[in-house]
């Protein structure tokens, strides 16, 4: 099964990133539903017990998150864009948090990315060969977008299928984040 490692967002941040949808041409836009920050793509695995015991051990207290700013893949306009994205507001805890649970599935035997971690919020997908003077207007009009920041007070184990209507996700299990600096009542 195809697995990857995600945050998904509490409903109104998900309000707030299907209100984006406009009409756009060869775009495919993701479902309000399956919207999600990835954090680590493991790909193709017959080991989804040992995703999740590496996940479950994972120890990082809640962040805050902000979701701002819009761009495309690939960056040069002057090519046709393959994926239209809202950004995140720099944050050393996510950098701090992904770099972590890398390590955990690199440790668990699982393939690093071998590309450094862009987070990026995937809004649509296009079909196009050419650039998009539309995709251009989009983006210049978005660009000082802020969506209302939200505590990242969880991560998501997710399955992909590939199906002839777009990848479809499912959560397959939760891991919350939990401060450690709070007393726990039964610890000495
Ligand atoms: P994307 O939205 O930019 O395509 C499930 O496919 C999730 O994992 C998507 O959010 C996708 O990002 C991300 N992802 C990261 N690396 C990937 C890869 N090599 N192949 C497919 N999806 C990848």
């Amino acid at each position: 099964m195809r697995l990857f490692v995600a945050i998904n967002f509490p409903n109104g941040i998900k309000d707030q990133l299907a209100a984006l949808k406009t009409n756009l041409p060869t775009a495919r836009w993701v479902n309000r539903q399956q919207m999600h920050l990835t954090l680590f793509f493991i790909g193709e695995t017959e080991r989804e017990d040992a995703a999740r015991m590496a996940l479950s051990r994972i120890k990082a207290a809640p962040f805050p998150l902000n979701l701002a700013g819009v761009g495309s893949f690939p960056e040069d306009k002057l090519k046709a864009p393959r994926v239209l994205w809202v950004g995140i507001r720099p944050q050393p805890a996510l950098d701090q948090f992904q770099a972590q649970g890398t390590r955990a599935l690199i440790e668990a035997g699982f393939k690093a990315e071998d590309r450094p971690f862009a987070p990026h919020i995937t809004l649509a997908r296009f079909k196009t060969r050419k650039p998009l003077s539309e995709v251009d207007q989009f983006l210049e009009q978005q660009q000082d977008l802020h969506l209302s920041p939200f505590t990242v007070n969880a991560f998501q184990l997710y399955s992909s299928q590939l199906t002839p209507k777009g990848p479809q996700y499912t959560i397959l299990a939760s891991y919350p984040l939990a401060d450690s600096s709070v007393a726990h009542p039964d610890r000495k």
